[in-house]
């Protein structure tokens, strides 16, 4: 029986909450000359019915309706059993692309070479293969081949893989008393982190290149880079590593973000999770407060990494914590380039880190804080784009403001700077310099009164308007005094008043979750003042309760997580529920991904999933008509028995079988490919 739990769930314990690199530099100039007509040719004043005057008068002026229209008719909700696949509108096709354990063509005699799911995984063979639990994922187009523009046919697929089930990684369903050893733990640190593959279309068929030049693993176990105003600061320094400069992996990457200058951003989420320590450690050096305030326990999440590697004991490493958190910067055109931890942009629970480019090239960055009664965050970079010269842009995410939001009952907000010495952030309160502001920012926060939000998920922007949207998942802990409270303001105390309901939070006990958005102020990124609107509240149509009806239009849904505008300005909605179509959820059935209109906002019911997994990561090529979607955790269960659940995708489902079948089939994590049957754009 594994003890682990789901990171992004209501149970969890935390208290809170081969070409040269030349040829493509080279390159750089015609993708950058793509982003720039996709976003910022259009003026914001005069798209889609968006006036400044309009605004002017109070009222909010959402993005227009797609390019192209939603024509697809919709499938019906995955009810409890649940069908244990994949199912996707009449006129498309989904396929398994690539699954945890199958190659990703690094080259050498591994390069095809797919692990067999029903022996235990290792550190070497993860190394040379797909890790677990995908989430975030982005599609780097090559140019195209004879034309101007993207190439359609070949590109770097970059996903993360959030976290990992121990049990299945070490072939045990009684990891919660195995005896943990390095092996162990070393195989699960290489499930996490980031894969980078190259795709090709051949012969009409998108396929993973094998071997490729550019595959590539980033895992909790590869060196990284510190940069920014954190690096090296004491809190920062560990035995391993006195400079406070440098770090082994990244961790718990859930949702992503890419840079205008071709650079991958993954996003370390539930890293506490992972350090834990002996109950006669904690006992003699309880938490401070900064371990507090990002919910440190000696239990941790489960894992029991720290019983057989100190890095992991936050008693024996105490800032080894401190080392996780942030914003991690990948350069996929370089197989060789250094991950580097992006400070600027603070250290929280991150979920999804969105860029958006002002006309005057002005780069502003949404990444919210997931966890209950947390808060959303804009980092505005001091320098601008450099459209002509990539290179010009590498540490552009080392300087700039760094700002969390407050939403105001009117209907406007307000972006307030994380600055030392500004707002209280100040030496007498616990913030000795801009290091602290961001390695505290949790804290800073707190001081400054941001809003506090139904557990910000993904952000994802009009490719056209620049309006932002914000997934708040769910939130069981706001609006009552009765009872433990985990986050009112930074305080863990049992008893304390949960925060009162708002008006961009208005459900006491919102467990379907709600979608906000935003304008900036004149469609500046940089400007420090909004306007918001409540674009759905999720809910259960059927229910007797009114507070859980939600006011969707179209197929109910709810626990929106993941979120993103395809080119034509469809936005693409992914659910995360926990419950698998039983309790509050037997009548919305199994998570989804959903298609919405921002202008009349009906929501379409796109994908529906495998038993007990989650719908996580979306996107295409650049011509909208080839569309990877991550599912993650098939089969799931706290309680061990995974492959009772689910055995997708290598069994009643079209994907490559690559495990043996002499023993019951491990549900696995899997990128799908899908495609439209008349070779039309998905969505339409
Ligand atoms: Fe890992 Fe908040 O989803
Ligand atoms: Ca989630
Ligand atoms: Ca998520």
């Amino acid at each position: 029986m594994s003890s682990t739990q789901h990171p992004d769930n209501d149970l969890t314990i935390n208290p809170s909450g081969n070409e040269s690199i030349r040829d493509v530099m080279d390159r750089f100039t015609g993708r950058r000359n793509f982003l720039k007509g996709s976003l910022a040719t259009a003026t914001f004043a005069s798209l889609g019915g968006f006036s400044l005057e309009s605004l002017a008068n109070g009222a909010y002026v959402g993005s227009p309706a797609p390019t192209g229209g939603i024509g697809f008719t919709g499938v019906p909700a995955n009810i409890f059993p649940m069908t244990d696949g994949i199912t996707v509108p009449s006129g498309y096709t989904a396929k398994t692309f690539i699954a945890w354990g199958d190659a990703i063509g690094k080259a050498g005699p591994d390069a095809m070479t797919h692990w067999d799911p029903s022996t235990a995984m290792t550190e070497a063979r993860q190394l040379t293969t797909w890790g677990s639990h995908n989430d975030g994922m982005h599609l780097f187009p090559f140019p195209a081949v004879g034309a101007s523009g993207l190439s359609n046919d070949r590109g770097l697929l970059v996903s993360n893989h959030e976290y990992v089930d121990p049990g299945l990684v070490v072939n045990s369903m009684t990891y919660g008393t195995d005896v943990i050893t390095k092996p162990m733990v070393d195989a699960q640190v290489a499930g996490h982190g980031v894969s980078v593959i190259e795709v090709r279309k051949i012969s009409g068929e998108m396929k993973v290149q094998r071997p490729s030049a550019f595959a590539r693993r980033i895992t909790g176990a590869t060196p990284c880079a510190i940069s920014g105003p954190a690096a090296g600061h004491p809190l920062m320094k560990t035995a391993a590593d006195p400079s406070g400069k440098n770090v082994l992996g990244t961790l718990n990457n859930c949702a992503h973000g890419y840079t205008p200058w071709g650079t991958y951003l993954t996003c370390e989420e539930n890293f506490n999770g992972y350090f834990g320590t002996t109950a006669a450690k904690l006992a003699a050096q309880p938490l401070n407060s900064l371990e507090a305030r990002y919910g440190m326990a000696a239990g941790g999440f489960g894992y029991r990494w720290h019983e057989a590697d100190p890095r992991f004991d936050f008693r024996d490493n105490p800032n080894e914590p401190n080392r996780f958190g942030w914003i991690v910067e990948i350069d996929p055109f370089n197989p060789n380039s250094k991950p580097v931890k992006r400070t600027a942009l603070g250290r929280f629970k991150h979920e999804s880190v969105i860029a958006s480019v002002g006309t005057d090239n002005t780069v502003a960055f949404y990444s919210g804080d997931d966890e209950r009664n947390d808060y959303m965050y804009k980092f505005v970079c001091a320098k601008k784009l450099n459209t002509k010269n990539r290179a010009a842009n590498r540490d552009l995410l080392d300087s700039g403001t760094l700002y969390v939001a407050k939403f105001n009952a009117d209907g406007s907000g307000q972006w307030l700077p994380l600055v030392w010495n500004q707002n209280g952030l100040t030496a007498a309160n616990g913030f000795a310099d801009q290091a602290e502001v961001l390695i505290k920012t949790r804290q800073a926060a707190d001081r400054v009164g941001a809003t506090m939000m139904d557990r910000p998920e993904w952000v994802a922007v009009h490719p056209t308007t620049r309006e932002v949207y914000l997934t708040l998942t769910n939130n069981n802990r706001r609006g009552t005094n009765t009872a433990s409270s985990n986050n009112p303001n930074g305080t863990t105390t049992a008893g304390s008043a949960r925060p009162p309901v708002d008006a961009a939070n208005p459900r006491r006990d919102n467990r379907y979750g709600h979608i906000i958005r935003w304008n900036e102020a004149n469609g500046d990124v940089a400007a420090t003042s909004f306007q918001w609107d409540i674009f759905v509240e999720c809910g259960d149509s059927l229910n007797a309760a009114p507070n859980l009806q939600g006011n969707i239009i179209g197929d109910d849904l709810g626990a929106p997580d993941g979120l993103w505008f395809d080119k034509d300005g469809r936005l693409w909605i992914q659910t995360d529920q926990v419950g698998n179509a039983t309790g509050d959820f037997a009548n919305i059935g199994g998570n989804a991904m959903f298609c919405a209109d921002p202008a009349t906002r009906q929501i379409t019911r796109f994908l529906t999933s495998p038993r007990n997994c989650e719908v996580t990561g979306v996107v295409s090529t650049p011509d909208g008509k080839t569309m990877f979607v991550n599912i993650q955790h098939p089969g799931e269960d706290w309680s061990g028995s995974y492959t009772s659940n689910s055995t997708w995708p290598d069994s009643g489902f079209n994907g490559p079988t690559t495990q043996s079948t002499n023993g019951a089939i491990k549900p696995r994590s899997a990128t799908v490919v899908i495609t439209k049957d008349d070779g039309g754009v998905i969505g339409t």
